[in-house]
């Protein structure tokens, strides 16, 4: 069943490229183009989104909000999403921990969609938190309607009983419990659903859109690309780390929830302390923790904030730290900057988290492996949570 890998995590990590493809198929409109260019002729706006997400046509009747529940890995592809859907759709988005959010909830706004993501639809506390976010809704005013939509790799679970909208990830199931090709899938749905949003509330230039588009049927091609040429290197590179107690994660804009979600890979299968944070935010106390002994991955792809993440990766190297950076080949300021480079291909910023992920899983995954640890059954987690 391994098919010749030695964990389920590992495969896993290889079914990526496949995954985003089937993902990709399954909403992406390829006729849109065409259409396109016959409406723009004519002076009609084409009602035919690039998307076919399938959702009901008041979900985009006067949005005025987004509000985002989830946990764990599902809650960091959520704060891409928000990245997504701020930029690219200009709508208002709000990111929480559904434990949290069930004790302290958000004051209601009208016109506001509540999106679960959850990949195995069945963790409690995000059932929790759309129940009682159902409820309250139910009882106020028409324009207090829950307009809900699920994320979620198991249309068939509880999540899938409970709301009627659902974006199925299509990322097939998944063994280890270190979540990978499902944190892929809803990077995936979040482009999507951005991308519709976005052509619906007219916010996006139409090369704009086409570049996307393109871009992301791009992006299996690119993690194979990481996966064949960086695999062994980063392998032996986790020989360096098997004893090292403390790693900091670093990114910035799109890129700080893969910093964080490279952290919790880390810390869930190696055991090892791991924090993720704002580049920025280094310097406002966590800075104080490195020394020679604390590597510090970074983050640093070409856009809006790469010269201030190569400074912000400086600051650290002041303080003896060894710098490794996940950074596209051939860029001299990163190549300066690092001690380790983990070179990754050139792609726009706002479409790099699905390829940056990639070296920092197959890191945790070889420290992990050569720690000699239960990669696929870490100790103390389940794959679903299903207690609140
Ligand atoms: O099934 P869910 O996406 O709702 O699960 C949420 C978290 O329990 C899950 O992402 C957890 O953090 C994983 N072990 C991460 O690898």
């Amino acid at each position: 069943e391994k098919q010749g890998f030695k964990h389920f995590m590992l495969k896993e990590i290889y079914e990526q490229p496949g995954v985003v493809r089937a993902c990709l198929e399954a909403y992406l409109n390829d006729q849109w183009e065409q259409e396109e260019l016959k409406i723009q002729n004519s002076k009609f706006k084409t009602q035919n989104s690039p998307i076919r997400l399938n959702l009901p046509a008041d979900f985009y009747t006067d949005l005025q909000q987004i509000q985002i529940v989830a946990c764990g890995t599902s809650w960091h592809a959520a704060l891409v999403g928000k990245y997504l859907l701020e930029q690219l759709a200009e709508i208002p988005t709000q990111v929480q921990y559904a434990s949290e959010f069930r004790y302290a909830p958000s004051p209601l706004t009208p016109n506001t969609l509540t999106i679960g993501v959850t990949q195995s639809g069945e963790t409690a506390d995000t059932l929790a938190a759309l129940e009682m976010e159902i409820r309250r809704r139910q009882a106020l005013a028409i324009d207090y309607q829950p307009r809900l939509l699920g994320i979620t790799n198991r249309p068939e679970s509880s999540l899938g009983d409970l709301i009627p909208n659902i974006i199925d990830t299509h990322a097939g199931i998944e063994i280890g419990v270190a979540a990978t090709k499902t944190f892929s899938a809803q990077l995936v749905a979040f482009y999507l659903l951005a991308i519709d949003l976005a052509y619906h509330r007219n916010t996006l230039a139409i090369d704009q859109l086409e570049k996307l588009l393109n871009g992301l049927r791009q992006l299996p091609a690119e993690i194979e690309m990481i996966l064949e040429s960086q695999e062994r290197y980063i392998e032996e590179l986790a020989h360096n780390f098997a004893e090292t107690q403390d790693f900091i994660f670093l990114g910035r804009g799109i890129n700080f929830p893969i910093a964080l979600e490279g952290a919790l890979k880390l810390k869930e299968i190696s055991y090892i302390h791991a924090e993720g944070y704002p580049a920025g935010e280094m310097k406002h106390g966590p800075i104080a923790l490195l020394d020679a002994k604390v590597p510090v991955v970074t983050i640093a792809m070409p856009g809006t904030v790469f010269e201030k993440v190569l400074s912000n990766a400086q600051e650290a190297r002041a303080r003896d730290a060894q710098l490794i950076g996940i950074t596209p080949m051939d860029e001299k300021d990163a190549e300066d900057t690092f001690d380790t480079l983990i070179p990754v291909p050139h792609v726009d910023e706002i479409l790099s988290p699905l390829v940056t992920v990639i070296p920092l899983q197959l890191l945790a995954y070889h420290i992990a492996a050569r720690r000699g640890l239960d990669v696929d059954q870490p100790r103390n987690l389940a794959k679903s949570v299903t207690v609140e």
